[in-house]
């Protein structure tokens, strides 16, 4: 972490001359120097993971193996899908979004054009409430929407982008297996989420839909940069949540008969570490982080990642040196103390501020910091989020590298779509993390794209894909 230390190197230059600063920036270093993790380690996480991968594809070690590998019935994608109009939802963050797509036809290549789009957020008594509640909410949204834009009386096609790891048995049908990101609705694990929504559609009975797809956002994603680059043949988001999907080969992929071709496979590799793998890796604060979320013991890797947790990690370590009375005089504010306090939006405000902007994102907490204090606060920012970028990059580096191996190919040339608020907003969770998939992915020349709204489009072009082959399946 070469931008961390050089920092601290300046710092203890440029601190006044008392050992006692000295001493303290050294006794922050140590504590932050257990975040750093070598190339050695990261080499290990990647061969970790791929092992995790492996287990989850193979019917013998599925139902033990911590990453999924869930099957997703998108397939080597086909040329050609219908043109018209189609209504995506996507269902995954804190916000539930409702957009209207055009699809059409140029030379081939299908184009979309994303008409309308509202923004709902989610009462916090619909994610955690049932599952009839949470559905019965999604219904009125899209009743609205359609009210809105006068579009009622139109039985429009559906894709559904639920980013939550669901067992397919088709494009449109598959079971929730467990909620993450602290959504948390009773009655919905284990049930078909197209049938959830489908009642909840009819329950109303003010519109009708022909829901023809569902897709994880990783998913969305992928296809959405496909249309702009052939070569796309992974997704990926680091945003509340993180995961990736890719094309894998059809006859590793045994959850699914058939040898020929490529199916898309949503790894839902946030699950990485739930059977012991990170245990060395994780520190005091990914521990208690964890104890106090909503799935204990679940989603481990993604806790060390993801924004839904990258604040809360900061704030705790601030909390441990204020303890250490290395900041703040040893005293917090009871802000400070308040679990859920420091933002991840703080993380990126840190890292691209300079020390008056530090110092007013502190104040806003209750805190009053010293020059010193504003130096160190950033240098805890530092540390998780590139903590973060570098165990995303491992994940990734696992993926990538294995497509290699698959298609034995000396150098794989390979194009990943992302998305999410982390990938996008974090001033260098982007560079950084490019960088060490590349370091740990050598003989794979690779190109990041940044999917724009492929939540919806993604699920709008799957639709038309799916929407055509329908057609073609009708008898002549
Ligand atoms: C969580 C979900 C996964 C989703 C990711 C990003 O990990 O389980 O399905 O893709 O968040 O939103």
């Amino acid at each position: 972490m070469p931008c961390v230390s050089s920092r601290l190197d300046q710092m203890v230059k440029m601190a006044p001359s008392y050992s006692s600063v000295v001493d303290k920036i050294l006794m922050v270093e140590q504590i932050l120097s257990e975040f750093r993790l070598n190339k050695e380690d990261l080499k290990e996480v990647m061969k970790r993971m791929q092992c995790e991968m492996e287990r989850g594809l193979r019917l013998e070690t599925h139902e033990e193996a911590s990453v999924k590998m869930l099957p997703t019935y998108v397939c080597s994608t086909p040329e050609g899908s219908e043109v018209g109009d189609f209504l995506a939802l996507d269902l995954g963050g804190t916000n539930f979004r409702v957009m209207l797509v055009k699809v059409g036809e140029d030379e081939g290549k299908s184009w979309k054009v994303e008409t309308k789009n509202e923004m709902y957020s989610i009462p916090e008594d619909a994610m955690t409430g049932t599952a009839e509640m949470l559905f019965d909410y999604i219904a009125e949204c899209m009743s609205d929407f359609l009210d809105k834009h006068h579009i009622k009386h139109k039985k429009l096609p559906l894709g559904f982008t639920f980013s939550f790891p669901v067992r397919h048995e088709d494009l449109d049908k598959g079971i929730l297996l467990n909620w993450t990101k602290g959504f948390k609705a009773s009655g919905a694990e284990g049930n078909n989420v197209v049938g959830l929504l489908r009642d909840a559609i009819k329950r109303r009975g003010d519109f009708e839909m022909d829901v023809v797809a569902m897709l994880n956002d990783t998913v969305a994603t992928m296809i959405s940069c496909y249309y702009e680059d052939r070569g796309c043949e992974v997704g990926m988001i680091v945003g509340t949540g993180c995961n990736a999907c890719y094309m894998e080969e059809m006859r590793t992929v045994e959850l699914v008969e058939g040898e020929e071709g490529r199916m898309c496979v949503n790894t839902e590799w946030g699950a990485f570490g739930d059977n012991g793998e990170l245990e060395d890796f994780r520190l005091e604060y990914d521990r208690v982080v964890d104890e106090t979320s909503i799935n204990p013991g679940h989603q481990l890797y993604e806790k060390l990642i993801s924004g839904k947790y990258m604040g809360e990690l900061v704030r705790l370590v601030l909390m441990k040196l204020a303890n250490e009375e290395l900041l703040f005089n040893g005293e917090a504010s009871e802000l400070l103390k308040t679990r859920g306090s420091f933002e991840t939006r703080f993380v990126s405000q840190v890292e691209s501020g300079d020390r008056k902007q530090i110092y007013n994102i502190l104040s806003s907490l209750g805190v009053l910091p010293s020059e010193l204090d504003c130096d160190i606060v950033r240098l805890v920012c530092e540390s998780v989020s590139t903590r973060s970028a570098h165990m995303c990059g491992a994940g990734l580096a696992a993926v990538i590298n294995q497509m290699r191996e698959r298609r034995s190919q000396d150098a794989l040339v390979i194009t990943v779509g992302i998305d999410g608020s982390v990938y996008k907003l974090h001033p260098c969770f982007r560079d950084r993390f490019h960088k060490i998939v590349r370091d740990l992915a050598p003989r794979c020349e690779i190109t990041f794209i940044q999917s724009e709204e492929g939540s919806g489009r993604g699920a709008a072009l799957i639709s038309a894909v799916a929407c055509k082959m329908a057609a073609c399946m009708l008898p002549q």
